[in-house]
């Protein structure tokens, strides 16, 4: 039966505060217990600002003191593995944001203990929650393209943060790959229904950082004759940001935003679907509350649960492979 769900958050920051704090504060059936952030100030003017009963600056303090039936972990990459360790003892349904962890060996023995602890995890993709992304996806499952052999997806914008540890391969575990090719990686292979990678080709840029990449671009190839070629950059780009995802199947096309759907007929192609442009922040916003739609239906048994750790262990991986490739200058080829 649908209950009222008690969440705790743990880190208060930009995605914190810019998503995810007024999503829920307006979610029916949603109630945010407590709050807990290293920043003392921050979380006593969070607290205030939207009625949070608590506010802690102890982790230990912030579990023993309360109960939750689902805890939010938006903390700096580096330290999700250890506040994930240590919720896991007290609460058995997380949600992450991504990128889960640094590194694919280190998202490995995260996934391994949790899975241990029986807890689940949902890790905060929500490019595949986008209103336009659902809608496309649907159309692929019923094969309206026919059957998908390329995928060409970009995503230019300004870094997501201005914090000096976004930019810290110690902290972020890399640059844009970690923070666009990561997201628009994981709506690649989920439009796809996650085809075994064969190998990935990747060409990472230092224009402006030195720590981390600020642009990359791949091709990667399945195992089932798929390509997905990426470009993402934080700085090739004009003040507005700039996203596309285009899908080619043996017996159409479908384009986003506007979600545009041409099929196949005889030598030419007919538009079938034209929907009227979404600004971005319109899809975003609405990305992100699908996102928590889905999670919170998952912990009150109502729903399944998706974008799991395991899948993100996946996408690890093949983000693992292709600093790889950029860093050998050479093929990657993945084994089963
Ligand atoms: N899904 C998305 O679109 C998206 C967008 C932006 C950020 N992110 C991810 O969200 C996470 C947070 O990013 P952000 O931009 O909000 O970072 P941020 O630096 O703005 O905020 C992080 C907050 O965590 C707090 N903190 C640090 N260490 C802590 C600890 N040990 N315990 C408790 N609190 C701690 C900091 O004081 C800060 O308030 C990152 O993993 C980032 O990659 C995802």
């Amino acid at each position: 039966m649908k209950k009222e769900l008690h969440i705790g958050i743990i880190g208060c920051g930009a995605v914190a505060q810019i998503i995810h704090l007024p999503i829920l504060k307006r979610m029916a059936g949603i109630k945010i217990k407590a709050i807990c952030d290293v920043d003392k100030r921050k979380i006593l003017a969070i607290k205030e600002k939207y009625g949070i009963e608590s506010a802690y600056t102890d982790l230990k303090k912030f579990f023993v003191e309360n109960e939750f039936d689902a805890v939010m972990i938006l903390t700096p990459t580096n330290t999700h593995k250890e506040i994930a360790e240590i919720s896991a003892e007290y609460c058995k349904s997380l949600f992450i944001e991504k990128p889960v962890a640094r590194t694919y060996k280190e998202t490995e023995e995260l996934r391994k203990f949790l899975e241990k602890k029986n807890v689940n995890v949902m890790v905060g993709f929500n490019m595949r929650f986008r209103p336009d992304a659902m809608l496309m996806k649907s159309l692929v499952e019923a094969k309206e393209f026919g059957e998908p052999y390329l995928v060409r997806v970009g995503w230019f914008r300004p870094r997501s943060s201005t914090q000096s540890w976004f930019v810290n391969k110690s902290y972020a575990g890399g640059g844009v790959i970690m923070d666009l090719a990561i997201n628009i990686v994981d709506l690649a292979m989920w439009m796809l229904n996650y085809p075994d990678i064969y190998s990935v080709t990747a060409y990472n840029f230092y224009h402006t950082t030195k720590n981390v990449e600020d642009s990359s671009t791949a091709m990667i190839k399945t195992k089932t004759d798929q390509v997905i070629n990426f470009e993402v950059s934080w700085v090739l780009s004009n003040e507005n940001e700039f996203f596309y995802f285009n899908l080619f199947g043996k017996e159409g096309v479908g384009l986003l935003n506007p979600l545009r759907v041409f099929k196949q007929v005889g030598t030419s192609q007919m538009e079938l679907m034209d929907h009227h442009r979404t600004t971005s922040a319109n899809l975003y916003l609405k990305s992100y509350e699908n996102e928590l739609k889905h999670f919170f239906a998952a912990v009150n048994g109502l729903g399944k649960w998706v974008s799991t750790i395991n899948e993100a262990s996946a996408r690890m991986r093949l983000i693992e492979a292709i600093y790889k490739s950029a860093q050998t200058n050479k093929e990657i080829k993945l084994s089963t």
